[in-house]
């Protein structure tokens, strides 16, 4: 085995039955689950799907990346989706990068409905833009923050690193247990952070595979459920968490944090799908009294999908000419239901209310 003190409880999954079929998380996890379903539920009831997806994961690009101190403004962001990618200031590119990570990560399990390795590894490779792959040079170990200290040291052998993985990936395509998949969720993102199979990215690829194995096992049909924010909120406890099982095993109080990630993050997603659903109807019924004569409310739902949009966003999904479009987006903004800023030569048009409800 490697160095120094390592991962003494790193072993195989399965866990044993006995470490984490107790009272507390069984029911836990049946609460978690039913607020993931109404979410689910309330989900599908929003006209526009694409809408929903395209808000919700760019934020979590953003959180995400941001546990890793990789920090943009959600302006800085958006903005970047009207423009040229190479451009664009490292942190933004990143961040955009991930986004693209998640929805490659989100067709591929649409497509096979499993995860490969060469999947894993395509996606880790599109956050970290490198191909540096598994680690095969020993030396990476976990470090706490602030004093520096070691507080975990991954397996650091090659072999012993793609032997876990494997069976990581077995597991985690493994959708027919008897396990509640919330709890199983818990104990793969533990095994697969514990395992730390790269240089970096460890934390951002295994947080996608947590809303992919959600998607897998039906407990979600879109990515929109992440538990970065969560994450960034209790910062502490997820690390410490992390350690102290590895340390202890004490299983418990990680899957119940894990749990009730999922809980308050569904909570919170449910009642911004709920806000994103009002304002809609309050700008399409808004739009319709002011503006009658450019109403359309394929427009409006494109506003919603890019809540910074320009002329060439209308003339691609509407048909409309650009002077056309022009026209649409200066009054949708006359009326007030838009903001605009310039951008080189461009008019950028802004949903801005709903970047509020997104935040
Ligand atoms: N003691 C620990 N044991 C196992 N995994 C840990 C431990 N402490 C932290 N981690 C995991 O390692 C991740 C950081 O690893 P790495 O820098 O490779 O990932 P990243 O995606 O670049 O960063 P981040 O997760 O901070 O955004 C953390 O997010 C966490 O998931
Ligand atoms: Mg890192």
């Amino acid at each position: 085995m490697g160095h120094g003190a390592p991962h003494p409880e790193l072993t195989n999954l399965p866990l044993p039955k006995e470490k984490f079929e107790t009272i507390a998380i069984l029911k836990q996890a049946s609460i978690s689950a039913g607020l993931l379903g109404e979410m689910k539920g309330i989900a599908q009831t929003l006209p526009n799907q694409a809408m929903l997806v395209n808000a919700i994961v760019l934020q979590e690009a953003k959180d995400s990346s941001e546990i890793e101190n990789i920090i943009t403004t959600q302006d800085e962001l958006y903005q970047a989706m009207t423009s040229e990618k190479k451009n664009l200031p490292a942190s933004t590119k990143e961040v955009i990068n991930y986004r693209e990570a998640i929805f490659k990560g989100f067709n591929i399990i649409q497509k096979n409905g499993i995860l490969k390795l060469k999947d894993l590894l395509h996606l880790q490779e599109m956050i970290v833009e490198n191909d540096a792959g598994i680690r095969s040079i020993p030396g990476t170990v976990l470090r706490n923050d602030k004093t520096g200290e070691v507080v975990y040291t991954p397996p650091q052998d090659k072999k012993e690193i793609q032997d876990l993985l494997a069976n990581f990936l077995d597991h985690f395509n493994r959708t027919d247990t008897d396990t509640s998949p919330l709890v199983n969720l818990a104990i793969l993102h533990h095994q697969f952070e514990s395992i730390h199979p790269f240089y970096d990215g460890n934390g951002r690829t295994g947080r996608i595979l947590n809303i992919l194995y959600l998607i897998m096992n039906q407990q979600l049909d879109l990515p929109i459920l992440y538990l970065s924010s969560f994450i960034i909120d209790h910062k502490e406890d997820y690390h410490r968490l992390l350690n102290k099982t590895n340390a202890h095993t004490t299983w418990e109080d990680w899957i119940i944090f894990m749990l009730k990630a999922v809980e308050e993050t569904a909570r919170n997603t449910i009642q911004k799908i709920s806000n994103i659903g009002d304002l809609l109807e309050e700008t399409i019924h808004f739009t319709r009294e002011n503006a009658p004569k450019i109403y359309r409310k394929e427009l409006i739902e494109l506003l919603f999908e890019q809540p910074y949009s320009k002329i060439d966003f209308v003339t691609q999904r509407i048909g409309l000419e650009r002077k056309a479009a022009a026209r649409h987006l200066k009054k949708m903004k006359e009326i007030g239901v838009l903001e605009s800023i310039k951008v080189g030569r461009e008019t950028i048009y802004i949903n801005r209310k709903l970047l509020e409800v997104l935040k």
